[in-house]
């Protein structure tokens, strides 16, 4: 479409309308105006000049029409800015078409991430994931694991104890509360509530007496496993912490078995990882011996079983119970810690989601 003439009041004005709806802020059509309306360099300067120099016949015809291109540029803009403020939007006003402001989501605690990890593995091995109550009994945490009152196994893992007693009433032991010690305690709550065959993983919270240090928190977190059933052997432990050890640290794992002393176990072990930093060679994370102590474990002592009453003749179990934090801190290489719960967020949002 051919541009409107600018000799002539239509061309100019439609012209002048277009670039003023075309204009995008207010700065461009103050632009617009000044290019049609202002004293220098504009459309009207320029029909003034040409009425300047026109022949005196003509002067009086051109000087109406320029006088009316004014008149219809100046009430033209007129009306456009009149209209631009009716419709302008207020500064206060809410764009309901403008895109929402993203949500920043936050993401898994890095202990949260190897428990779910973790809970994974075993749940493709058949394991249930159980839990237990913080606060426990003497009896659940003690006593029902082969470890009654002044058993100097229990100067390992003293406690806090509290003075409310606690609802539920267990045979044996002096019925005191107290913050549980490790999650064990789980262990016999599950036998009491039901019968073999047995599979659980029960994490959880444990509390200790214990300063704070790079490795010790009064705080930390374990996870359990049990499993209980007719013929079930050392071998069927052996092979479930490899299987375990292998899709949580990679397929070159390798563990080590080193006898140890629990009393609920029997035998009991201690299970060292080949250290997957430098698989065995020895390097700082292993402190140069190529191992890694990650858990405890053991076959169930007959006397856990008569505590909750199972048949000791029929059934055999294995038991493990790992520090969350451990596995953590050597998966991720953290050197403190007490880095876990000071819900630092420069710290939470190194690990992988
Ligand atoms: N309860 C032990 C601790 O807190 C860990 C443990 C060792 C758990 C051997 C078990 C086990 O189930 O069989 O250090």
């Amino acid at each position: 479409m051919p541009l409107p003439n600018l000799h002539t009041i239509e061309g100019v004005l439609a012209r002048f309308h277009d670039d003023l709806y075309a204009a995008e802020t207010a700065h461009d059509r103050q632009a617009v105006r000044d290019r049609y309306l202002g004293r220098k360099n504009s459309i009207l300067a320029e029909w003034m000049e040409r009425l300047a120099a026109a022949a005196p016949a003509e002067k009086r015809h051109l000087g109406q029409l320029t006088n009316a291109l004014k008149r219809e540029l100046e009430a033209r803009w007129a009306t456009f800015t009149e209209t631009q403020q009716a419709t302008a939007v207020p500064a206060d006003a809410v764009d309901v078409t403008l895109p929402g402001r993203a949500v920043r989501l936050g993401h898994r605690h890095p202990l949260t991430v190897v428990r779910d990890r973790m809970d994974e593995i075993f749940a493709r091995m058949g394991f249930t994931f159980v839990e237990g109550p913080e606060v426990e009994d003497e009896w659940h945490c003690f006593d029902a694991l082969n470890m009654p009152a002044e058993h100097p196994a229990r100067d390992m893992q003293d406690t806090l104890y509290l003075s409310a007693p606690f609802p539920s009433f267990e045979p044996g032991g002096r019925q005191r509360t107290m913050l549980r010690t490790h999650t064990s305690s789980i262990q016999i709550r599950y036998m009491q509530s039901h019968t073999p065959p047995i599979r659980i993983v029960a994490p959880g919270r444990v509390y200790r007496r214990d300063d704070l240090d790079l490795t010790h928190t009064p705080m930390f977190t374990q996870m359990e496993g049990l499993v209980i059933g007719e013929g079930i052997s050392l071998a069927d432990l052996k092979g479930t912490l490899l299987a375990f050890a292998r899709a949580m640290f990679g397929e070159k794992s390798r563990l080590r078995f080193r006898p140890s002393f629990f009393p609920y176990t029997e035998p009991s072990a201690e299970v060292d990882i080949s250290c997957w930093s430098c698989d065995g060679a020895g390097c700082s994370m292993c402190k140069k011996t190529g191992w890694i102590e990650i858990l405890g474990c053991g076959m169930v002592h007959p006397a856990v079983f008569e505590a909750v009453g199972y048949d000791s003749e029929r059934y055999t179990g294995f038991a493990w119970g790992i520090g969350l934090e451990r596995v953590a801190i050597l998966r991720y290489q953290v050197d403190d810690i007490r880095l876990f719960f000071e819900n630092d967020l420069r710290f939470l949002e190194q690990f992988p989601y």
